[in-house]
């Protein structure tokens, strides 16, 4: 397994640490990492241009700005608060900070988002361990195959309205991104049988950590990192 995988069990910052910083940003994810999460997942999109950081597809909750991501120029969008003074960052950025200290999910959200990231990454000849790309729409992720393949990448699924394993193997997948309902012993197994890892989003409640670790989860996509470390047993 790649060393995404670093550990028996991985808590992941879920848009860096919502609980205590805004998402998305760098402080968030900087305080992810000294409250020692073992990984971070952000939100990526491609627009004018840019490689920029942030979940929705409008600006209203959770910038100084208003109005649909894709339709604001880069220096708009840079010039918005994204929260307590932070900017939305540039991926590039936040690759910057983090570098190397923990590995980072990439979501690629919206269409387009896969190419310009991977040619980012290889740009910056980003170690592979260090990476894990996902996406809602496998086509996202057939696009980063096809262009970069050597970075590891997790099928991400909504509602479970196919075989999640099945599909995931289609993408080359390492792993299958589930929400937390969605993770079952039975879905977990066969990917295990696959070859593949399970992640849950977005756990905030220690004994369900607890129980989808007990049923073999890799791990878990949390907004309160600090309360998921403190949890006996989980780690
Ligand atoms: O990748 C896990 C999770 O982040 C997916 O859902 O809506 O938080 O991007 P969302
Ligand atoms: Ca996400």
């Amino acid at each position: 397994m790649p060393t995404f995988f670093h550990r028996d069990f991985l808590c992941i910052g879920h848009r860096g640490f919502p609980s205590a910083a805004p998402e998305n940003t760098l402080r968030g994810f900087e305080l992810a990492i000294s409250a020692g999460a073992d990984a971070l997942e952000l939100d990526v999109q491609w627009v004018d241009g840019g490689l920029i950081v942030i979940h929705d597809d409008d600006l209203d909750r959770t910038t100084s700005g208003t109005g649909r991501v894709d339709a604001a120029t880069l220096g708009h969008l840079r010039s918005l608060d994204a929260g307590g003074g932070e900017r939305i960052p540039l991926l590039e950025e936040v690759l910057e900070r983090v570098a190397g200290r923990v590995p980072i999910n990439i979501e690629l959200k919206g269409p387009g988002t896969a190419g310009p990231t991977v040619d980012l990454l290889r740009a910056r000849a980003e170690p592979t361990a260090g990476i894990l790309l996902s996406a809602f729409d496998h086509r996202e992720l057939e696009v980063a195959r096809s262009a970069a393949p050597e970075y590891p990448r997790a099928a991400l699924f909504g509602r479970l309205d196919r075989d999640p394993v099945a599909a995931a193997r289609e993408v080359g997948a390492i792993a299958v991104n589930v929400h937390r309902r969605s993770a079952r012993s039975a879905l977990v197994k066969a990917a295990q049988e696959a070859g593949m890892a399970t992640l849950a989003y977005t756990v905030n409640d220690p004994k369900e950590a607890l129980a989808l670790r007990r049923i073999g989860v890799a791990g878990i996509f949390t907004d309160c990192p600090d309360v998921m470390l403190n949890t006996p047993g989980l780690r």
